[in-house]
């Protein structure tokens, strides 16, 4: 039996993926950029079994058994057994006939819209290349897992190129900084709900494609310029942009759920109590101090510089005291080295 463990971290975006181009090889209508956490306090953790003893490929999430019978984990398992036959010598090739056992699990609230299934993939994709002995860039098959898992596999700060190719070859993520660029640079991830969402990201943003106008300028207007000038506030280092740039690209997004139709409401009431604090905290210095994002959820990530952190922390517990149950802190998360790491 082969068997191996993988944890793979979550990365939270400050462009936004949303809409696809390609909806079975999951190409996206624009480039994004996130920021990968650290492996310590948000990941996935998968194990992967090859065995000539197993009958069938099984999958357990969090505990519970789920089909295999799925589109997303059946485009990652054959490109990867496929690039394992490409290679003859290949110690893949004699397992890569061997049925699978997955078992993975999330240590944060799953589908809460805190990007569970990006880890997953990065962490399932990962873990499989290093079963089957597959190297080369493995963003394109996290890709077809989940879009947001291609930029898991790097850490630091990560961009996902759209690409033109009709195949997806070149719809792959890179490294913008290593995190050791930014080492000041710290995420608060302020859990207002674990629910699980109503409407998924996938469908969710189906649903935009089909019937927001707004999603159209986004894509043609507003990413690609943001992009490069994120891209460049992440290399100068100058917080003061990058929080800009980011506030302005999640309220946009959210801006574009709202103009799906019907509309799909992901922030609530203590989301916008957030919103509204943020800009009040900022208003009280001359630059950007903190910024917000909210991916398809409730949830508020907030990006701030280290030195910013006691202050801030001060002031949410002064307005959401303990006990108030509207918003759970995560500790402060610095961006960290590795993005994704073997255990054994
Ligand atoms: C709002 O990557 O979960 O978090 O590709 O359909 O699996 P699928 O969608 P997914 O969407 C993530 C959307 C987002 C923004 C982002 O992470 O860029």
């Amino acid at each position: 039996m082969n068997i191996i463990t993988c944890i793979a971290p979550v990365n939270i975006a400050v462009i936004k993926y949303w809409g696809k181009r390609d909806e079975k090889l999951i190409l996206p209508l624009n480039d994004s950029v996130s920021a990968t956490l650290s492996i310590k306090e948000m990941h996935a953790k998968t194990t992967v079994m090859a065995s000539p003893n197993f009958k069938e490929d099984k999958i357990w999430l969090n505990g519970k058994e789920e089909t295999f019978q799925n589109q997303r984990l059946q485009s990652c398992l054959q490109e990867i057994r496929r690039r394992a036959k490409q290679k003859a010598d290949n110690k893949g090739d004699s397992i890569s006939n061997w049925s699978i056992h997955v078992c993975s699990e999330n240590n944060f609230p799953t589908a809460a819209g805190l990007a569970s299934s990006a880890a997953g993939y990065a962490c399932l994709v990962f873990a499989l290349a290093q079963l089957y002995d597959v190297s080369g860039d493995i963003s394109g098959i996290a890709r077809q897992g989940s879009g947001s898992a291609c930029r898991s596999l790097y850490g630091g700060f990560v961009r996902w190129h759209q690409g033109s190719a009709l195949d997806g070859s070149d719809s792959i993520a890179t490294q913008v900084a290593p995190e050791s660029h930014w080492p000041e640079m710290r995420i608060l991830v302020l859990v207002v709900s674990d629910k699980r969402k109503k409407v998924s990201s996938s469908a969710g943003m189906q649903n935009s494609v089909n019937t927001s106008e707004l999603l159209k300028y986004r894509v043609s207007h507003c990413v690609p310029q943001r992009t490069e000038a994120i891209v460049k506030a992440i290399i100068n280092k100058d917080f003061d942009t990058f929080a800009d740039i980011t506030m302005k690209d999640s309220n946009q997004f959210h801006a574009v759920c709202l103009d799906t139709f019907p509309p799909n409401v992901y922030m609530n009431d203590t989301s916008h109590a957030i919103v509204n604090l943020i800009h009040s905290y900022n208003t009280a210095s001359e630059k950007n101090k903190v910024t917000y994002t909210f991916d398809a959820g409730p949830n508020a990530c907030l990006y701030l510089l280290q030195s910013e952190v006691p202050k801030l922390l001060a002031v949410l517990n002064h307005i959401f005291p303990a006990g108030n149950e509207s918003v759970e802190y995560l500790q402060g998360i610095p961006v960290e080295k590795q993005a994704v790491s073997q255990e054994f």
